[in-house]
């Protein structure tokens, strides 16, 4: 007998040239955790295979590469601010809180729950600077069938005397029990995250690079978000280049690499994210609401760069990636109107595929129901804003701008049932 299922439905996902891909009244099988093909009419050879009918749109689960578990208890406050008054007024004080390991598990139960419930099947987290609270939110995220990767947060300067680690070799050799701990998960693994230039030291950063090579690790960081932060970059690392030179000469950047932002990079800095085949996390709930910017991300697929959607929770008020994706069409809509109407706002289709195989791509063969992929798999219903004589191109188009996570009635992680 087969191990696997198909879902019978009306299926969208993006086309690996980027475009939509629309099947009506078709079949998705899925055989070992990964797909084998959109089907209009079902093989033969996959005929015993148990079939459900699915309402609603049958589309890949979200990757969100970007988003900080330790603030989801902060949703919603100190967005009057801009990053760096934001940082230490609201972030820093709760962070430093998860010293306490009861209210770490308590918290990173919430945080892990929601995020099991919403279309999130993928994501890249940063934790804080204690590697035992970290360890508990990895043993959480273990548990709930997604795949993530997780990070304890590396600090050494620059940072408030109650949320900072004492030194680059303290830090490292936290960062290295920590790892050891961790090597027990499958689906919730390590990743480097030193928090960004400011907080980092040159010797902490090198140490990282280190690391990375090393044990063949993934490093995530934030990038050119801010332009206070951008110029308090400049003063601290005057022989560098620029931000981004300064992760590059560290040896940080690459494709296993995560930059959130990328808000303000040059010319020269997009070549290098583009050489190196780092991923930019685009994050424009956070860039509206600590008013950081309008990353011009039509630009940057145009010059072919990897990038996917952030929540940056909570920077970001939402874990909801359907919101995240309209942000990124309204940020795109006004960037043109406002700043420059060379670079078409993003579509729908943009959007989606920013959400599902842009950013799935970090993960591997993920975001996509292409053979061979990762059976990631949302059922989003639909009854509550269609019309029945919409086309599924509408339906499509309606889901982009109209849903929500509590619209997900079903959602798989490769081939497993999550709810
Ligand atoms: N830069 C450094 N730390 C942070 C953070 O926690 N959130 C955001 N949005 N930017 C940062
Ligand atoms: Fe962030």
């Amino acid at each position: 007998m087969m191990d696997g299922f198909v879902l019978f439905g009306d299926i969208v996902h993006t086309a690996p040239d980027s475009g939509l891909s629309l099947h009506g009244h078709s079949h998705l099988v899925v055989e070992s955790g990964r797909c084998a093909g959109v089907f209009p009419i079902l093989p033969e050879r996959f005929r015993g295979l148990p079939i459900e009918n699915c309402a609603g749109l049958i589309v890949p689960g979200f990757a969100d590469l970007h988003l900080h578990a330790p603030q989801h208890r902060n949703l919603g406050l100190g967005l009057d601010m801009e990053l760096l008054d934001w940082l230490n007024t609201i972030t820093f004080p709760t962070e430093a809180h998860f010293s306490d390991e009861d209210f770490a598990a308590a918290e990173y139960e919430k945080f892990s729950a929601a995020l099991r419930r919403s279309a999130t099947t993928r994501a890249c987290v940063f934790a804080t600077i204690h590697g035992d609270a970290t360890l508990q939110l990895m043993r959480l995220l273990e548990q709930s069938g997604l795949f993530t990767f997780v990070g304890k947060v590396n600090m050494d300067r620059n940072s408030p005397a109650f949320y900072v680690e004492d030194s680059a070799s303290k830090s490292l050799r936290a960062t290295e029990r920590w790892l050891d701990a961790a090597d027990s998960f499958t689906h919730c693994r390590p990743i480097l995250t030193p928090r960004f230039v400011p907080s980092c030291s040159d010797e902490l950063l090198s140490g990282l690079g280190r690391l990375a090579r090393e044990r063949k690790l993934p490093l995530q960081s934030h990038l050119s978000e801010n332009l206070r932060e951008i110029a308090w970059v400049k003063k601290l690392c005057p022989d560098s280049s620029s931000y981004t030179g300064v992760y590059e000469a560290f040896g940080l950047l690459g494709e296993r690499s995560i930059m959130a932002h990328c808000v303000h990079l040059s010319g020269r800095e997009i070549d290098i994210i583009h050489d190196t085949g780092t991923f930019a996390a685009h994050c424009p709930t956070s860039n509206i609401n600590v008013r950081s910017g309008a990353a011009p991300v039509r630009r940057y697929l145009d010059a072919g760069l990897n990038i996917g959607l952030g929540s940056d929770i909570s920077g970001g008020h939402t874990l909801d990636l359907f919101e995240v994706m309209r942000a990124a069409i309204d940020v795109s809509k006004l960037r043109w109107r406002l700043v420059d109407d060379s670079l078409p706002a993003l579509t729908a289709a943009d959007a989606f595929a920013l959400a599902t195989r842009r950013g799935g791509a970090f993960f591997g063969k993920v975001g996509a129901f292409d053979a061979g992929y990762e059976a990631d798999i949302l059922v989003v219903d639909d009854r509550r804003y269609v019309n029945s004589e919409d086309s599924l191109s509408q339906r499509f188009e309606r889901m982009v701008h109209l849903a929500r996570a509590e619209d997900v009635a079903h959602k798989y992680v490769a081939g497993v049932r999550i709810f």
